[in-house]
């Protein structure tokens, strides 16, 4: 599960040596006082383990997803398609930029269902955004045939499943643009944090400037003399998370290995319940287990179960107010909410069962063993 398991003394020296260099904490300048960079460096070693040509950091993957929609033209009054289950963070992007969210139900996969998708196109969408929801990937290759033909643009919300693969390569560099979460329960954190990935340079440059308050950053001049060309804000990241999120990243395969074995216990040993769909070409990052049961008693009896052994599921169905659309009256209309009534249905069967490195493989099975005896 989430990185904040490993931290340990790394993170705590990589902090120190900030302030044993300097203590420098911005990402920009200041070239007398410091001995590195540590932002930079975090993006150009993330920017190796996911394969991109261009990797910028920034506060957050809210942050994340809002410049990406911007940096590919999402003006108010669009419309940007993306998907029930979800967290409520990918709306209130679009929302915050004057855009129109479009909501599409998800199947047994939990993620997108490209059929309703085709469906809920109109004139007005300019952007998707599939997100792949606690560890497995969506059907990017469905969708890049319909979005090509429909001249729509892909975001990639990777904010949940890092190190997950779509067809051999890494979720989060499989579209247009893809973000990625580093808050505190994802699979690698810097506290508060995000990154945008991308392989194309003018939207990269975009998002450069956008999160530095239009900063063109022209290596020649300081800052203060620095080029603009249009009003910006502020979305960055400091190198205190720069700092931890490369102690972090050094730790990414160790966390994905753990993941699976454990991943492969439940999956093993719950085969009574029927599983969460995994598409073709797809491999999760294993960081969640998600079976389905039969009807409400026996989830029930269930969660009866989890609870005893003082364990708690993974926002199925703990938190799922803030991960299904179909809650959100505060940010879409009536007649919005009535379409996507069948992803609530089945969301309220699913259960999510996290993988923590720290609870052992006997932990595990003894769990998948006494939620076996409801049988
Ligand atoms: C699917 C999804 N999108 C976006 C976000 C937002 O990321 P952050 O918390 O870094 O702003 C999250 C975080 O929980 C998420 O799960």
């Amino acid at each position: 599960m989430p990185g904040f398991e490993l931290i340990d003394r790394k993170e705590s020296l990589a902090v120190k040596k900030i302030f044993d260099d300097g203590g420098v904490l911005f990402a920009h300048g200041f070239e007398n006082l410091r001995k590195n960079y540590h932002v930079r460096e975090f993006e150009n070693n993330f920017k190796k383990y996911i394969n991109s040509k261009y990797c910028l950091a920034v506060s957050s993957g809210t942050a994340a997803i809002k410049i990406g929609l911007k940096s590919l033209g999402v003006k108010p009054g669009d419309e940007v398609i993306t998907q029930t289950f979800n967290f409520i963070a990918t709306v209130e992007a679009i929302v915050d930029i004057g855009a129109i969210p479009i909501i599409v139900n998800i199947d047994k996969s939990l993620n997108i269902d490209t059929e309703d998708f085709k469906k809920k196109i109109s004139k007005k969408t300019k952007v998707v955004i599939p997100v792949h929801m606690l560890g497995y990937p969506c059907e990017m290759k469905k969708l890049k045939k319909i979005c090509k033909q429909k001249k729509i643009k892909i975001l990639e919300d990777n904010c949940e499943s890092l190190g997950g693969m779509f067809e051999k390569k890494l979720l989060g560099n499989c579209a247009d643009i893809g973000v990625v979460s580093f808050d505190f329960g994802k699979t690698i954190t810097t506290g508060e944090g995000g990154m945008i990935i991308t392989n194309n340079k003018k939207i990269y440059n975009y998002c450069k400037e956008h999160h530095d308050h239009g900063h063109k950053n022209l290596k020649k001049v300081s800052r203060g003399k620095d080029s603009f060309s249009f009003p910006g804000f502020n979305y960055r990241m400091t190198e205190l998370q720069g700092a931890i999120g490369k102690s972090q990243l050094n730790k990414i395969s160790t966390l994905l290995k753990d993941n699976k074995k454990k991943y492969d216990i439940l999956k093993n040993n719950l085969t009574n319940f029927e599983k969460r769909k995994l598409i073709k070409g797809g491999i999760p990052n294993y960081d969640t287990y998600i079976f389905f049961a039969k009807n409400f008693a026996q989830k029930k009896r269930i969660l009866n179960i989890i609870k005893k052994k003082q364990f708690n599921t993974k926002n199925l169905p703990d938190a799922i107010k803030w991960h299904c659309a179909s809650y959100w009256t505060h940010v879409l209309s009536n007649k919005e909410i009535k379409k996507i009534k069948i992803s609530l249905k089945i969301l309220k069967k699913a259960i999510a069962l996290p993988i923590f490195y720290k609870k052992s493989k006997n932990f595990y099975k003894r769990l998948a063993n006494e939620i076996n005896e409801i049988f």
